[in-house]
């Protein structure tokens, strides 16, 4: 007779195991990131694994499989291993009219209409990322730009309320149209959902949901659209570079040593997928008393240009640390458009000159 199947090794149990199982170059397991298609367990506990994995970069499938065998090999009760992975490149939408198309070979995916994606990111939370991406945004439509404003952050999406623009976006042509807010366009995760429903997107519908989201939206002609990502370990990054092509990436840091080390791996997850570091921003750079005008260095001003020399990636910029930028947040109107002629402003419209610098470069 045929060996027994062992009824301890189930679905789940192969699913536990292959949570063990990192995407090559990232903190997220592969269950997470939705890339395992089928587990087949057969009679004698054979288990045939398939994965389907969206990537440019050919050493990926076989060091997934590699991977997966060990996991797999590692957990008791298991028979023979099968692994399939199934690659796809990146989806490429069609290039936008008058975008692009001088004829140039292999236009990377591209969102129609919009001509440049950066992407405003943070090793960790809190730094102020939002803020900045918000501000930067507001200051590149000073400068003349057409702008998007785009928030990756399915976790803790707060540009709406940054934007005070929070109205449910309508629909035309099956497509989501943005918010029109201080004339920049906004479009939100958050504009979708009600307040309770942030706790289903986790793992496998993240790609999904960036990726209908990113293209589903009637951005119109742009000239910049600036995204901003959820701080952190890099899956929303992933499912973005795997989705738009973005022109560049912006670090935005505070002056610590601990916050310069998250953006050193920021910078590192932007170079490992081919996003050019467009630069670094310091953000809460340096205080300065509205009573007695005294400046106060309170983490310790310039770690972040030190780091770019460092790096040999270009310095941005420097935010001071305000109350009016909180509050600006706060009330739905950053600080770039409610004081336009004040310091701040002028801050962030140097930061926004530099990255459209960045740009062209
Ligand atoms: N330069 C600044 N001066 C004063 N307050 C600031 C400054 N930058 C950001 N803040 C405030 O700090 C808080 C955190 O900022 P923000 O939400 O932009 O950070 P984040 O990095 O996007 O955080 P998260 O990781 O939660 O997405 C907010 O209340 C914001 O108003
Ligand atoms: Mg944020």
């Amino acid at each position: 007779m045929p060996e027994t199947t062992n009824p301890s090794l189930s679905e789940e149990t192969v699913r536990q195991a292959l949570q063990q199982v990192k995407f090559p170059g990232y903190s997220r397991d592969i269950i997470s990131f939705g890339l395992v298609k089928s587990i087949v367990i057969g009679g004698t506990n054979d288990v045939a694994v398939t994965l389907q994995v969206t990537t440019r970069d050919a050493a990926v499938p076989s060091q997934l499989e590699r991977d997966v065998r060990a996991a797999l090999a590692a957990q008791a009760g298991i028979g023979r291993v099968e692994v399939e992975v199934i690659t796809a490149q990146p989806a490429a939408p069609a290039p936008a009219p008058g975008v692009g198309g001088s004829g140039q070979p292999s236009a990377p995916p591209r969102v129609p209409g919009v001509k440049r994606i950066v992407a405003v990111a943070s090793g960790k939370g809190g730094v102020g990322k939002s803020t900045v991406a918000v501000n930067l945004a507001c200051a590149l439509d000073q400068l003349e730009q057409r702008v998007g404003v785009m928030d990756a952050d399915i976790y803790g999406p707060s540009v709406p309320k940054m934007m005070g623009s929070a109205r449910k976006p309508t629909i035309t042509d099956d497509k989501l149209d943005p918010v029109d807010q201080f004339g920049l366009k906004v479009m939100s995760m958050a504009l979708l959902l009600d307040e309770n429903a942030p706790v289903i997107w986790r793992g496998p519908m993240i790609m999904k949901a960036i990726q209908q989201f990113s293209l589903a939206v009637n951005w119109g002609a742009l000239d910049v659209l600036v995204v901003d990502l959820p701080p952190g370990t890099g899956d929303a990054q992933l499912s973005l570079t795997q989705t738009l092509a973005l022109d560049g990436g912006v670090i935005v840091t505070t002056p610590q040593d601990v916050a310069l080390d998250v953006a050193r791996r920021g910078m590192a997850m932007f170079e490992k997928v081919n996003v050019p570091i467009l630069g670094i921003i310091e953000n809460m750079s340096y205080y300065v008393c509205p009573h007695c005008h005294e400046r106060d260095e309170i983490f310790g001003h310039g770690g972040a240009r030190r780091e770019a020399e460092r790096m040999a990636v270009p310095f941005l910029g420097e935010i001071p640390l305000v109350t009016g930028i909180r509050v600006g947040g706060d009330n739905g109107e950053p600080i770039v458009v409610a004081d336009r002629d004040g310091d701040v402003a002028r801050a962030y419209r140097a930061c926004a000159q530099a990255v459209l610098n960045q740009l062209q470069s």
